[in-house]
């Protein structure tokens, strides 16, 4: 499922989600997860409104977001393709599909398109080795990626499930 909520990312947005929270510092994470499910990552405003919030120094939100790999520092697009690179998946073809999402979209892992359409990451084995290469597209594992298959998946991403194209 794709998240669809983002919101406007302005200072009062912030302001409205963070002020829904009592200042207790048990908030900090719930406040966080709220925050990913409204932008798909952490704003840094977001996270300072937080601080001040908390009345916390910036750099212990600042530790509490990067230490949990659930959230993003840097805008994730609205569809996040999770590469698997780990042995098996590298040895089958991994960086070949890498270099194939780069020509066709523009970014590599860690990255997002302009239009916040697309993200890629890496990540280590998904313990499905038996469908390598793996793709993870929203939930749904894709196995034995090739790049034939990866541009319709790119493709049939692009649209909208009614199969409209989104923008
Ligand atoms: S290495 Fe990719 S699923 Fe195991």
């Amino acid at each position: 499922m794709t998240a669809e909520l983002r919101k406007e990312e302005t200072a009062e947005e912030f302001h409205k989600l963070i002020q829904g929270y009592p200042p207790e510092k048990r908030y900090i994470i719930p406040i966080m997860h709220e925050l990913r499910r409204c932008y798909q990552y952490l704003p840094r405003p977001a996270l300072e409104m937080l601080a001040d919030h908390m009345q916390v120094p910036f750099s212990q939100v600042y530790g509490v977001a990067t230490f949990y790999k659930a959230f993003s520092l840097v805008p994730k697009g609205r569809v996040n393709l999770k590469l698997c690179d780990g042995t098996t998946c590298h040895i089958k073809g991994s960086q070949g599909l890498i270099d194939e999402i780069y020509r066709t979209l523009g970014i590599r892992p860690g990255e997002t398109t302009g239009d916040r359409q697309f993200s890629l990451e890496t990540v280590n084995c998904i313990g499905a080795c038996a469908l390598a290469p793996a793709l993870i597209v929203d939930e749904k594992v894709y196995a034995q990626v090739s790049n034939a298959r990866l541009q319709e998946i790119i493709e049939q991403n692009r649209r909208g499930e009614d199969g409209t194209e989104s923008n």
